[in-house]
């Protein structure tokens, strides 16, 4: 079942959707570490990385590490995404997704993200000057369209198409619905049915369950999990074993869970430095407590501490039985 994007295999059509703040590159690393599946950059604004790569005269290679790796770029000029595209292409990105989903209203304001499912004509001159810039494969993420009934998703993917975008990921809301509703995944089929490139469908896929109804609903080739991975980084690699019938690896719990939450905390204190570390690893804890006895208190409790020895300590208290504490 896997998706052939140039010279880009993709052995499991299960995709980490793109979250900024997120699915920053620690959170990436921990769940390819976790095995199967695909990984996505933040969203990247284009022409801020461009000014900061002019700024910094870097060479660097930022993907080199993290192999292989989609970059999302986002902006509304395509001059400017095509540098940024040429630009990641350079630094080792495996493929480029471009962003025309994203419904918030300082990237809409700009033309950028869900704003260009609006725009056709600038949609294309975006898509096939970002087509033109690099050798890669590049794809492109979108929403339904900007409100219902405007017919937006089958255009657009038809232009996409054309404009030579390999594969479409469509997560199944409006613009108009921000996050809110549910994902509708039968509107999916509609926009597989319209192109000949592969589609993924995005939205509301936390469990394995979810992942088959999603597929058996869309008819696409595969899916997009985001809020779903918040906490629980090996659903990756779970959705990515089942849809391949291999057995999936369990969820881990006590021992191994606290290993893999602190392998997580580490990364990130490694990062962004402890003190920023600590703060951006708060929102990753409460996750990871979520639905588990005291969960409230120890978030509280975390979300006071400014000392990565203390959390560390909660971490061991939360997330060992009492006997395997006493073991410990
Ligand atoms: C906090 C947050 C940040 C997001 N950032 C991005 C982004 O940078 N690029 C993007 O294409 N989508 C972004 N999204 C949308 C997700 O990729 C995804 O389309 C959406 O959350 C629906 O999938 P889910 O129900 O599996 O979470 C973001 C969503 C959330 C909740």
């Amino acid at each position: 079942m896997g998706i052939q994007l140039g010279s880009l295999t993709i052995e499991d059509p299960v995709f980490l959707a793109p979250m900024s703040g997120v699915t920053d590159r620690p959170f990436r690393r921990l769940v390819r570490s976790l095995g199967g599946g695909m990984v996505v950059s933040e969203m990247i604004a284009s022409g801020e990385m461009i000014r900061a790569a002019a700024r910094s005269r870097r060479t660097s290679t930022d993907c080199a590490a993290e192999q292989p790796l989609i970059v999302q770029l986002a902006g509304c000029d395509p001059e400017t995404m095509a540098a940024a595209a040429r630009l990641n292409a350079d630094r080792g990105a495996a493929a480029i997704d471009i962003n025309f989903g994203c419904p918030v209203k300082k990237v809409v304001g700009k033309l950028a993200g869900a704003a260009l499912m609006c725009d056709e004509t600038l949609a294309a001159r975006i898509l096939e000057a970002v087509v033109r810039a690099v050798d890669l494969p590049v794809t492109l993420k979108m929403r339904l369209g900007w409100e219902p009934g405007d017919g937006a998703a089958l255009r657009i993917a038809r232009i996409a198409e054309a404009a030579g975008i390999r594969m479409l990921t469509v997560h199944g809301r409006y613009r108009s619905q921000f996050y809110a509703g549910t994902a509708d995944w039968a509107a999916i089929r509609a926009v597989k049915a319209a192109v000949g490139i592969p589609v993924i469908a995005n939205g509301d896929v936390a469990t394995l369950a979810a992942v088959d109804r999603c597929l058996a609903v869309s008819g696409a080739d595969g899916v997009m999990i985001g809020r779903g991975a918040q906490g629980r980084p090996w659903l990756i690699a779970r959705a990515a074993a089942h849809l391949a019938g291999r057995p999936p690896p369990p969820a881990p719990e006590g021992a191994a869970l606290l290993a893999l939450v602190e392998r997580h905390y580490e990364a990130l204190l490694a990062e962004y430095g402890w003190e920023r570390g600590v703060r951006v690893a708060r929102k990753h804890l409460g996750w990871y407590a979520a639905g588990r006895p005291g969960a409230a208190g120890f978030r509280a409790a975390v979300n006071a501490l400014t000392e990565p020895d203390a959390v560390r300590q909660s971490l061991r208290r939360f997330f060992l039985s009492p006997t395997e504490t006493l073991a410990a």
